[in-house]
C-alpha cells in the first residue's frame, strides 16, 4: 500500500493533508478492497446506463468500461496497488482508471454518490455470499442424509439433560440436524428476497437531477428493482443485519453438532470415530487424539454472533441517511461469513468422515433405565392402567433394579410382580432397545422405519433442489 497525496477525489477546497491519525482512522481500503470485484461489476453497469440515457458519450462509457476490466484484471494478478491515502476501494478504483484512460473516467461518478455505490457494493457482497452459503449448507444435508439413511436402525442413547432418556436411531438424531439447515436455508432464501433490490441511483441521498434509468442498472446486476426511496437506499443495512442474523442461527446450529461430536468422540462415550483427517494429535500425550475441527466449529459461533450484535449496535440511533458510521458494517460481516463458510465445509467433511461405533451405542442405549418408558406405556395398554399410576408403578421397578444394580430387562418377573401382580411375561418384549425404537412410529418418531422413510425422502429433495423450508 502506498500514500499517495489527498485527495485527488475531492480535495478542491482542502488546502491541507490529512492527519496521519485521520488517515488511519478514516480508511477503509485495508478490508474495503474486498469489494473490487462487486465495485467493478457496480460501476460498469453505471457506466453503461449512463451512455444510454445520453448523459456520458458512447465513446467515454467504452474507455470507462476497457478500463474497469484492466483494473479487474490486476487486482485479480495482485499489482493492483491500494493506496490508503485514497481512502476506500472506491476511490482507488476510480483514481486508477484516470491514471489509465484521462479525463473520461472523471465523468464515471455522474448521477452517483460513494453512499449509494457502496451500498450496492455491499448488497452484491452478501448476496454473492448468501449464494455460496446455501450451496455449502446443501452439502451438510447431505452429507447427514446419506449418513441417517446407512443408520436408520442403529440404535443409540437419547438424551434429555444430557442424561440417558429414551433409545433413538442415529439416523434420526443426524435427521434432527437436516431440519434444522432445511430452516437456515429458509432464512437466507428470505433474507436474500429482501436483500434483492437496487441503491443504485440514490446518490448521496436526495436522488439525482439527471435522467437516469434505475430499472436498467437494476437489472444489469441481478436485482429484481430499484429501491423505492433514496434516503432508505443509502441508509438500509437491514440486509447485513439479516444475513448476520441467519448466520448467527446456523452457527448456532452447527455448534451444537459440533459439541455432540466432541462429546461423542470421547473414550468415555466413545460413540464415533473421526480419521485422521479431522484430529489432531498431541506434542505431549501420545494416546490423544483431539476432536480440533469441532471445537473450532463450535466456538465459532462466538465471532459470527459477535458481528451481528456489533453492526446492530453500529446502527442503532443513526439519524438518515448515510454517517461514516456505516463503514463499521463490512469488517466484521465478510469475517463472519468467511468463518460461517469454514464452519460448514468442515462440518461437511466431518458428518462424512465420522463412522460411529455401533456397539458402544447400542450398550449405551441399554444402560440407565432407557426403556422406563416403555414399561410404563405397557402398563397402560395391556393392564388400562392410567399414565400417572404406570409412572408410579414404574418408578419402583427401576428403583428395585437400582438397588440389585441391574438394568431393567434383567429384573426377574417375580420382582416386578411384587411392585403390581397383574405383569405378566410378555412385558419382556417392550423392555429391549430395538424394541423399544421400532414402537415409535408416530409421525416424525425414531422407528428405523421412519427413518429410512425421512432419509430417503430428504436426499429426493435434495436432488431436486428442493432442501429449504
Ligand atoms: N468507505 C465508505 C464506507 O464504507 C464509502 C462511503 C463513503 N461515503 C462518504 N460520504 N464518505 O461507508
Amino acid at each position: 500500500m502506498t500514500d499517495k497525496p489527498a485527495n485527488a477525489m475531492w480535495g478542491g477546497r482542502f488546502a491541507m493533508s490529512p492527519a496521519e491519525i485521520m488517515q488511519e482512522i478514516n480508511a477503509s481500503i485495508g478490508f474495503d478492497k474486498a469489494l473490487a470485484p462487486q465495485d467493478i461489476r457496480g460501476s460498469k453497469a453505471h457506466a453503461e446506463m449512463l451512455a444510454e440515457a445520453g448523459i456520458i458519450t458512447k465513446a467515454d462509457a467504452r474507455e470507462i468500461t476497457k478500463g474497469l476490466d484492466k483494473i479487474k484484471a490486476e487486482i485479480d494478478a495482485g499489482t493492483f496497488e491500494f493506496s490508503r491515502a485514497l481512502e476506500d476501494v472506491h476511490m482507488n478504483v476510480e483514481s486508477r482508471l484516470k491514471d489509465m484512460i484521462g479525463p473520461a473516467a472523471g465523468r464515471l461518478h455522474t448521477a452517483r454518490s460513494r453512499n449509494d455505490q457502496v451500498a450496492t457494493d455491499f448488497r452484491l457482497f452478501v448476496r454473492d455470499a448468501v449464494d455460496g452459503i446455501d450451496t455449502a449448507l446443501e452439502k451438510v444435508q447431505w452429507a447427514l442424509a446419506d449418513k441417517a439413511e446407512k443408520h436408520a436402525g442403529t440404535v443409540m442413547p437419547g438424551f434429555t439433560h444430557l442424561q440417558p432418556a429414551q433409545p433413538v436411531t442415529f439416523g434420526h438424531h443426524l435427521l434432527a440436524y437436516v431440519e434444522m439447515i432445511a430452516r437456515d436455508r429458509g432464512r437466507f432464501a428470505d433474507a436474500r428476497k429482501r436483500l434483492n433490490e437496487s441503491p443504485l441511483g440514490s446518490a448521496a441521498l436526495a436522488g439525482t437531477s439527471f435522467p437516469i434509468d434505475r430499472e436498467k442498472t437494476a437489472e444489469a446486476l441481478g436485482f429484481d428493482r430499484p429501491m423505492a426511496n433514496s434516503l432508505d437506499g443509502v441508509s438500509d443495512r437491514d440486509f447485513a443485519m439479516e444475513t448476520l442474523a441467519a448466520a448467527t442461527i446456523t452457527a448456532v446450529h452447527f455448534s451444537r453438532l459440533a459439541e455432540e461430536i466432541v462429546i461423542w468422540m470421547t473414550p468415555q462415550f466413545g460413540f464415533v470415530k473421526l480419521s485422521d483427517r479431522f484430529t489432531t494429535g498431541s506434542s505431549i500425550m501420545p494416546q490423544k487424539r483431539n476432536p480440533d475441527a469441532a471445537e473450532l466449529a463450535r466456538a465459532k459461533v462466538g465471532r459470527i454472533a459477535a458481528a451481528f450484535q456489533g453492526l446492530v449496535i453500529v446502527m442503532k440511533g443513526l439519524p438518515l441517511a448515510y454517517s461514516k458510521d456505516m463503514q463499521e458494517d463490512k469488517e466484521t460481516t465478510f469475517d463472519a461469513l468467511s468463518s460461517l463458510r469454514l464452519v460448514m465445509a468442515a462440518m461437511a467433511g466431518m458428518v462424512a468422515d465420522l463412522e460411529p461405533n455401533v456397539d458402544a451405542m447400542r450398550a449405551a442405549a441399554g444402560r440407565g433405565y432407557s426403556t422406563a418408558t416403555d414399561l410404563a406405556d405397557w402398563l397402560v395398554r395391556e393392564l388400562k392402567m392410567p399414565f400417572r399410576e404406570a409412572h408410579h408403578v414404574t418408578g419402583s421397578i427401576v428403583k428395585a433394579a437400582e438397588t440389585k444394580g441391574i438394568d431393567l430387562d434383567q429384573l426377574s418377573l417375580e420382582e416386578m410382580q411384587k411392585v403390581e401382580p397383574r405383569i405378566t411375561k410378555a412385558v419382556f418384549s417392550v423392555l429391549s432397545v430395538e424394541n423399544s425404537v421400532k414402537s415409535r412410529t408416530s409421525y416424525g418418531g425414531t422407528a428405523p422405519q421412519n427413518v429410512v422413510k425421512m432419509a430417503r425422502q430428504w436426499l429426493r429433495r435434495l436432488e431436486k433442489g428442493r432442501g429449504k423450508v
